[in-house]
């Protein structure tokens, strides 16, 4: 059986609830839908309720781009997986770069997330991905695994199958820099290498891994051609219809 493949659209903390609305309705009017792709869009939290109803009966599902794990308390300031789930999200972006490199979330907290979004029936998408100097120190794969050891510790392996990961090398995210396929290629068979030994071949091989950081319309079919790229997390090019339709009616 063929992998899941998985287009989504990182928004980050941009757009206004109009332009989000209008976002929505070019997509769905311009998506010519590919037989078993799946589409996900990441908007803030704010708009994830009427993001989500307005996505209902079209191919686009919708997820979020952060959570905590408790489902409910005095965290002033934090969103719930309870949230989540009653906004009409069926996807939850954890340990994102962002959220690891500026708001200090360690691979402990993706954890307690990662754990909590299967609790709740909600599909974590993982993130994960070297720095520049890890990178050029040639720890590259000694990251993943640190991140991905992390992330899974204590998930037994049918809710490891319910999990994609995101490569999101930090060198290449916003920065125009995109990786090439072959070093894309090359991340995502460590991957399932480093998925396989945890939890055996099927896992490895099945495992859906998108590829993020600087994808845009003219990137977008080297990528795709590599056997290992399942998919794509885009985010500056998500937000715009023209760009984001070029990517997902690849
Ligand atoms: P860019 O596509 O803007 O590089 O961002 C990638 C990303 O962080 C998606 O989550």
């Amino acid at each position: 059986m063929g992998r899941r493949k998985i287009f989504a659209g990182n928004w980050k903390m941009y757009k206004t609830y109009s332009e989000a609305v209008e976002l929505v309705n070019g997509l769905k009017s311009g998506l010519k839908k590919t037989d078993g792709r799946e589409y996900v869009l990441f908007p803030p939290s704010p708009y994830l309720k009427e993001i989500s109803s307005l996505c209902s009966a079209s191919p686009f599902v919708t997820g979020a781009q952060n959570m905590y794990y408790e489902n409910q308390g005095a965290f002033t300031g934090e969103i719930s997986p309870l949230m989540v789930k009653d906004c009409g999200a069926s996807f939850i972006l954890i340990g994102h770069s962002e959220r690891r490199h500026v708001f200090h979330e360690t691979d402990e907290d993706v954890n307690k997330k990662v754990k909590a979004a299967l609790v709740h029936g909600i599909q974590p998408m993982l993130c994960v991905g070297e720095l520049l100097e890890e990178r050029e120190k040639g720890e590259t794969v000694s990251v993943l695994k640190k991140q991905i050891h992390g992330a899974f510790s204590g998930i037994e392996k049918a809710d490891a199958a319910k999990i994609s990961i995101a490569y999101e090398p930090v060198w290449a995210i916003g920065t125009g820099k995109v990786a090439t396929p072959e070093i894309a290629e090359d991340a995502h068979i460590s991957i399932r290498k480093i998925m396989g030994e945890l939890y055996g071949e099927e896992i490895g091989s099945g495992v859906p891994i998108l590829y993020g950081g600087s994808v845009k319309p003219d990137n977008i079919a080297g990528l795709y051609k590599m056997n290992n790229i399942d998919g794509f997390l885009v985010g500056g090019a998500s937000l715009e219809i023209k760009a984001f339709l070029e990517i997902i009616n690849v």
